[in-house]
C-alpha cells in the first residue's frame, strides 16, 4: 500500500515544479532525485502537524532524471526533543517531462464543481499522449481540508503524478471557510497566484482575476435586501493592481510559445455588458496591453461555463485583443457532462477540439499563430 492517498500532482511554476502530495497522516515528507534531497521549503523546520506537503525543486533536476521518490514518516508525537516518528516510507514514480517541440497535447479543463468523475473521463481524452494537463479554476470549493484534498485527488489521478500540470485559481478557489490557505497547497509565488512559467517549448503567463464581482457587491435578488457579499473578506481590487505592476515587468524567453491562461478572461469578464460581472475594465485594458507586449499567441480561460473560441475582432469582447481565446469549459445542467478543450499546438498554431466526458468531438478549429 502507498504511503500516499493518491499519487502527486506536478504543478508548473516559473521554471520550478511545485510537487504536492498527502497522506492520510500527519507527517513530514521529502523526495529523493537522483541521491539528492528535496524538502518542503520552512525555515528548516520540516511540518510533522499537516497530511499534505509542497516540495519545489527546479525543473532541470527532475527532467533530467525523469524519475523521483516519496519519502514519508508519520508522525506520531513531535516533542522539542526525542519526537517520535514513524520509519520511512517510499514510492517511486516516474515522470515524462514536456520535451516536445512539436504537436504537443495540453487539455484545459476548468469549472468542475466537484464534478470529479465527470472531469476525469473529459480530461483524460489525449489518454497517455497527453504532455501538459491545464485546471484552470473552479474545480471545488474550499471550505474543508478535504475540499483540498479531493482537488488534488482529481489532478493526482489523472497525471499519475507523471505529467506537468498547470494549476490556475478560479474565482470560487477564494470562496470558502479555508480560501486563505490555497497557497499552501497550490502553485504560487510567494502567496501570489499569479506567475510566469515555462515548460518545454511552451511559456507564459497565469494570472488571476480573483472574485468575478466588486469587492463591496451587495446583492439585492433572492431576498438578500442588499446584503455585502463578501463583508469586507476579499481585496481584490489592490491585488489586481498589484498583479499590474508585476505583469509590467514581466520578459517570456523569445524562443517558446508565449500562453496566458486565467480563469475569468480579463477580455471578456461577462457576455453581458454591464452586468455585475462587468468590471474592472481599466485594469484588464492595461493587462491587456501588457498580453499583446509579450506576444501572447493564445489565452485560455473558463468561467462561464460554455466553450467557444473568441477571436480577434470579435464584437463580443468587452476590450480589444490581438490573440485568440480558447473559452474551454461548458457545463450542462447537474454537471452530468463536461466539455473541455484538447489542444495540439505547434510553432505555426494550433488545433482545438471541444470534447465532452464521451471523448465526442464537438467543434474543432485551426489557429495560426
Ligand atoms: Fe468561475
Amino acid at each position: 500500500m502507498s504511503c500516499l492517498s493518491f499519487p502527486p500532482s506536478v504543478f508548473v511554476i516559473g521554471r520550478d515544479y511545485e510537487i504536492l502530495l498527502f497522506a492520510e497522516q500527519n507527517g513530514i515528507f521529502w523526495l529523493e532525485i537522483e541521491g539528492e534531497r528535496y524538502y518542503p521549503d520552512n525555515a528548516g523546520t520540516l511540518a510533522s502537524e499537516l497530511p499534505y506537503a509542497k516540495v519545489r525543486l527546479p525543473q532541470t533536476v527532475l527532467n533530467g532524471a525523469k524519475n523521483y521518490r516519496v519519502c514519508y514518516r508519520k508522525t506520531i508525537e513531535r516533542k522539542a526533543y526525542f519526537s517520535k516518528i514513524g520509519e520511512v516510507e517510499t514510492e517511486e514514480y516516474a515522470f515524462r517531462p514536456l520535451t516536445k517541440t512539436r504537436d504537443i497535447h495540453l487539455y484545459h479543463i476548468a469549472d468542475v464543481h466537484y464534478a470529479f468523475a465527470v472531469g476525469k473521463k473529459t480530461a483524460t481524452f489525449f489518454g497517455d499522449d497527453l504532455d501538459l494537463l491545464v485546471v484552470n479554476g473552479d474545480i471545488g470549493e474550499v471550505e474543508t481540508e478535504q475540499n483540498y484534498k479531493e482537488v488534488a485527488r482529481f489532478v493526482g489521478e489523472i497525471t499519475g503524478g507523471s505529467l506537468p500540470v498547470l494549476f490556475v485559481r478560479g474565482n470560487h478557489d477564494t470562496r470558502g471557510h479555508l480560501a486563505e490557505k490555497f497557497t499552501d497547497y497550490f502553485p504560487a509565488e510567494g502567496k501570489n497566484t499569479y506567475f510566469t512559467f515555462e515548460v518545454g517549448p511552451l511559456c507564459g503567463v497565469v494570472l488571476d482575476c480573483g472574485e468575478d464581482k466588486p469587492d463591496n457587491h451587495r446583492e439585492y435578488g433572492g431576498g438578500y435586501g442588499g446584503a455585502p457579499v463578501y463583508n469586507g473578506t476579499n481585496a481584490f481590487e489592490p491585488y489586481r493592481r498589484r498583479e499590474t505592476a508585476w505583469l509590467a515587468n514581466v520578459r517570456l524567453p523569445q524562443d517558446k510559445i508565449p500562453l496566458a491562461v486565467c480563469h475569468i478572461c480579463p477580455v471578456q469578464t461577462t457576455r453581458h455588458p454591464g452586468d455585475p460581472f462587468d468590471i474592472e475594465r481599466d485594469v484588464y485594458t492595461a493587462w491587456n496591453a501588457e498580453l499583446e507586449r509579450l506576444g501572447i499567441r493564445l489565452m485560455l480561460c473558463g468561467h462561464v461555463h460554455l466553450a467557444y473560441l473568441l477571436m480577434p475582432g470579435d464584437p463580443a469582447s468587452l476590450l480589444p485583443h490581438n490573440y485568440p481565446v480558447v473559452v474551454g469549459s461548458a457545463t450542462f445542467k447537474g454537471q452530468t457532462d463536461l466539455v473541455g478543450a484538447a489542444i495540439t499546438i505547434n510553432p505555426e498554431g494550433a488545433t482545438v477540439l471541444f470534447t465532452d466526458a464521451a471523448h465526442n468531438v464537438k467543434e474543432r478549429f485551426e489557429l495560426t499563430f
